[in-house]
């Protein structure tokens, strides 16, 4: 059963036509990379997941987004649920400036969980799962500030995953990163996928081989290719995708 269906999805910023018919299929518990030029649409098509172009003046979109079945731009659909279900980990760390305890809490505060015992329980599972814990299990307490980029980017995924959220988004999680943190981060989405749906938005075509099961290709707002990340970079069935993937442009 399909998680994500993309139908007919175009996407303007004013007049400037940004997502062209994309259609797109995406399985449960699988990573999907989207990979393209800069300014191809990758990160607004990620964006409509959760709809965080919602905000964005002259932003505009055609077509449907089914996630389970239900089309997320119906007006019976709460943002607020949509984004508990929808996680988002952006290119640069944002942390609260909170403690790395009350950062990973937030997400159950903001929904009413008070029980102390019950939110331990979540900061110890997805910082486990963030692979952060065994750094950060003796420094709860401690300014999130304090932490490096990378385990900041790691809390962040923690922060994200307390609420359980299914699918997330990450939109070039690792492009502030050293190669270590990068390293970790990668790591960490491979074991992520047991549990969740990962959709991530990379430059960096290694690691759209090393940690996906499925690449997306953009090119100026069309959907040039999608397929088995494998079969992608080894047998591309498109120019263009094979242009940019030989490092010819982008
Ligand atoms: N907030 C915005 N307002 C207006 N235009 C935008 C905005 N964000 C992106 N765009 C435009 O939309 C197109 C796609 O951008 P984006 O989705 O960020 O591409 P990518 O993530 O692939 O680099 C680009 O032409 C970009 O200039
Ligand atoms: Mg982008």
């Amino acid at each position: 059963m399909k998680q994500i269906e993309a139908k007919n999805v175009n996407a303007y910023y004013g007049d400037n036509h940004v997502l062209k018919n994309i259609n797109m299929d995406i399985m449960p518990n699988s990573v999907t990379a989207f990979i393209g030029p800069s300014g191809c649409g990758k990160s607004t098509f990620l964006r409509m997941f959760n709809r965080m172009n919602d905000y964005i003046e002259g932003f505009r979109k055609e077509g449907e987004i089914l996630i389970d079945g239900i089309e997320i731009y119906h007006k019976n659909v709460k943002v607020e649920e949509l984004r508990q279900k929808v996680g988002m980990v952006f290119q640069t760390p944002n942390p609260f400036p909170k403690s790395v305890y009350e950062n990973v809490v937030y997400g159950l505060k903001v929904q009413g969980v008070k029980n102390k015992k019950i939110l331990s329980e979540v900061v110890e599972r997805s910082l486990t799962q963030a692979a952060l814990w065994e750094e950060v299990k003796d420094s709860l307490n401690k300014s999130a500030l304090s932490l490096s980029g990378g385990q900041q980017q790691r809390l962040c995924i923690a922060r994200a995953l307390a609420v359980e959220p299914g699918i997330i988004l990450m939109d070039e999680p690792a492009a502030s990163l050293d190669p270590i943190s990068t390293a970790k981060i990668e790591e960490l989405i491979t074991g992520l996928k047991k549990n969740y749906t990962i959709i991530i938005v990379t430059h960096n075509m290694q690691q759209a081989t090393r940690v996906s099961d499925k690449t997306a290709f953009f090119y100026v707002g069309e959907l040039i290719e999608y397929e088995q990340t494998a079969k992608l970079f080894s047998k591309p069935v498109n120019a263009k995708t094979e242009n940019y993937i030989s490092g010819r442009f982008g």
